[in-house]
């Protein structure tokens, strides 16, 4: 029989930050009656240029009865977030201490940067940016590979208090163009292109796109900055098991430059001092900008701010993955996400971590390249997401066996809630049953860990996130906003700031009203649902909008509908959320097309390549089903929770008098595709 409580290794307990889940109720309790006290005492350990004032220490509303919302942390405090993650490092003498540990797409590319290393690099970027007009306050967009130098762009921007807007590489360039466009970069920092496995990706030509998408839109681009990646490859003779693309040191030559405007990032590095000064920082000036999917409309700009956001990055990392000096961390996420900001960058470097980062894929050159990069490195941290871990199980046992995984401690997981089976068999087979498992779930807009476990401490369900971390508040609500208390169900929302949480939308603070703080005056709305069991454990059971997250990446179907009736032929369409076994959900499109118009496997496979196109590869609908009308109630709104049964072939509907028209709801059971099965 499954047990369902797993209970922390006790050799590891005993050593661990917080070992008792007494230890743990005692800190979170005086983390919430005394805030000011608790991150007071954390905050003695960064350097404030500018000193914190006990009577600015935090000030909020998050009633929006009451005026606007706002959330402020350390206000009139000043620092430099650079400053504290390397000069501060390197005076507490870890400047020779790995900052990271950088293991390419092939196994025979690897490198390593020291923290002194890094702040150097960091400075001569920084004066590049400079040098290129970049100060205070401006946006500088980077779409890059995971390669070291995009933690030293980032930095670089910290460091002159330019504001980073990081755009995942895998999104298309049309998305690239637009978020360039509305957060009006004047620098895009790229590379000339990455392998991802046997893949070549092209960036610059995809930035070519983008910035001439974000000029038809009504902005320039100034600088593009590119790295030269390809060439200085070991493995630039290509991807040796790839025939299809073969890649040669002539490749990078094709690259094109636009004279005027894209320059080489070690032609622009080659003469820059590698010394500059920081520029000290507000505590709420804007830190950095991600772009997260929005229910309705184009994507939202969470904007960040310095020290709340130093504070909870650093303070969640060492407790979460309860970190010590001498460990290894590696999280996989690329930093282009929000896991990549807090938990690649800035929280291990706030604690003077030495982490891993990895450009590849988990499949390339076999299917036990995680196992192996763990072992290689002795990586005692090991964070990752449901969808890698259920693609990995697939193999079965043999890829990881081929392997020790001794090191590791902590075993985490973020971006979806993790099914039980995936739990077990990471749980089992990776951490031999040594590891506790830290199933954290948190946001873009939470800017850290918000609900999860804590290793030393927390007994674990599988599936279930746990607890709140420190400083967070949060409630379950029912339809007429009541609180659930006990054991209930309903909407996940927040009462009160943690130091990490967003402070706007970018350019756009009635959005971020209306998104977060309308539905339930007084509360932060994350839009996911939640349960609270018996004994207190919150389980996050997925969106409550229509929002949808396919491998850990969040997507509306409003913005996948907008793409598909675009097309000239598509007169309608909606999109659904299915389970899937490996993504966690896909998409699954009705289609009804013009008057007239007949329903051919070219206009499925046309808007496929649209969806690809306009938003990028991970939004590749899994179905297109032609649909002759939409279940549509009188008043014309489509009913999709009918639309999901059909996508499911579940034929348990449930009621549907209030159709306008219940014969197309067998219709669209009969016109299933044969590639949606069930
Ligand atoms: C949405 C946020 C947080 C970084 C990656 C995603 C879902 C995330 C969990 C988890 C259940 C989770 C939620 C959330 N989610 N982690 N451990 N358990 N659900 O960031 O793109 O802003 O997505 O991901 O639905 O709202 P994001």
């Amino acid at each position: 029989m499954r047990k369902t409580v797993y209970l922390p290794n006790a050799k590891f307990s005993k050593k661990a930050h917080v070992s008792t889940l007494s230890q743990y109720k005692d800190m979170y309790q005086e983390s919430i009656d005394n805030p000011c006290e608790f991150w007071g005492n954390i905050a003695k350990q960064f350097h404030w240029e500018t000193p914190i004032s006990a009577d600015k220490f935090f000030s909020y509303n998050f009633d929006i009865t009451k005026g606007p919302i706002f959330i402020k942390w350390l206000e009139g405090a000043t620092t430099n977030i650079c400053y504290n993650l390397l000069d501060r490092n390197i005076r507490n003498g870890h400047g020779d201490k790995i900052a990271f540990y950088w293991e390419g797409n092939d196994p025979e590319d690897y490198s390593r940067l020291t923290y002194r290393k890094l702040l150097k690099e960091v400075c001569r970027f920084a004066n590049v940016l400079k040098t290129r007009g970049v100060t205070k306050g401006d946006r500088v967009a980077i779409y890059m590979p995971m390669i070291l130098e995009v933690v030293v762009a980032m930095l670089a921007c910290c460091r002159i208090g330019a504001v980073h807007s990081l755009v995942f590489a895998g999104f298309s360039s049309e998305s690239l163009g637009e978020r360039m466009f509305d957060c009006k970069c004047k620098v895009l920092v790229t590379a000339d292109g990455a392998w991802r496995g046997t893949k070549l990706i092209r960036l610059k030509e995809l930035c070519d796109a983008g910035m001439e998408r974000c000029k038809s839109l009504g902005h320039e681009v100034e600088t593009c900055i590119v790295v030269e990646h390809l060439l200085r490859l070991n493995a630039a003779q290509g991807c040796p098991s790839n025939g299809t693309e073969p890649h040669t040191n002539g490749d990078t030559a094709k690259v094109k430059m636009l004279e005027g405007r894209d320059v080489w990032w070690h032609e622009e590095m080659e003469d820059a001092p590698s010394s500059c000064y920081p520029v000290w920082m507000d505590a709420e000036d804007p830190l950095f900008m991600l772009y997260t999917s929005g229910s309705t409309g184009k994507p939202k700009g969470v904007l960040h701010t310095t020290a709340g956001y130093l504070l909870y990055a650093a303070t969640t990392f060492k407790y979460v993955f309860d970190y010590r000096p001498g460990d290894v961390y590696w999280c996989t996420a690329d930093v282009g996400w929000i896991t990549g900001h807090t938990y690649v960058v800035y929280g291990p470097l706030a604690c003077g971590a030495t982490s891993v980062v990895f450009e590849g894929t988990p499949f390339h050159p076999d299917n036990d390249r995680y196992w192996q990069v763990v072992d290689k490195y002795k990586v005692t941290q090991f964070y990752t997401a449901p969808t890698a871990i259920r693609a990995l199980m697939k193999f079965g046992d043999e890829p990881v066996q081929r392997h020790s995984l001794h090191t590791l401690k902590v075993l985490g997981s973020v971006g979806e809630p993790i099914n039980p089976e995936a739990w077990l068999w990471y749980y089992t087979r990776v951490g031999h049953e040594n590891c506790s498992i830290a199933d954290t779930f948190w946001q873009t807009e939470t800017g850290g860990h918000v609900i999860t476990p804590l290793p030393g401490c927390t007994p674990m369900k599988p599936g279930s996130a746990t607890f709140p971390f420190f400083g967070v508040l949060p409630a379950l609500l029912d339809e007429s906003g009541q609180e659930v208390r006990g054991p209930g169900e309903g909407y996940l929302v927040f009462r009160r700031p943690w130091p990490g949480i967003m402070r706007t939308l970018f350019g756009n603070h009635d959005r971020f009203e209306t998104t977060y703080f309308s539905r339930f005056p007084g509360y932060y709305c994350t839009g996911d649902g939640a349960r609270r069991d018996e004994d207190g454990y919150l389980w996050v059971t997925g969106r409550v909008d229509d929002m949808l997250n396919i491998s850990g990446h969040l997507l509306s179907t409003a913005e996948v509908e907008s793409v598909l009736v675009e097309h000239p032929l598509v007169a309608e369409a909606a999109v659904v959320s299915r389970p899937h076994p490996v993504k966690g959900e896909c998409l699954y499109c009705f289609v009804t097309p013009n008057d007239g118009v007949a329903f051919a496997s070219k206009l499925s496979d046309e808007l496929k390549f649209r969806v690809r196109e306009k938003i990028g590869p991970f939004a590749t609908p899994e179905v297109i089903q032609h649909a002759p009308g939409l279940p549509k109630t009188r008043s014309g709104k489509i009913m999709r929770r009918v639309l999901r049964k059909i996508a499911l072939n579940d034929r348990d509907i449930g009621d549907i008098s209030t159709l306008a028209d219940e014969t197309i709801v067998e219709a669209l059971f009969q016109n299933r595709p044969s590639d949606a099965q069930s």
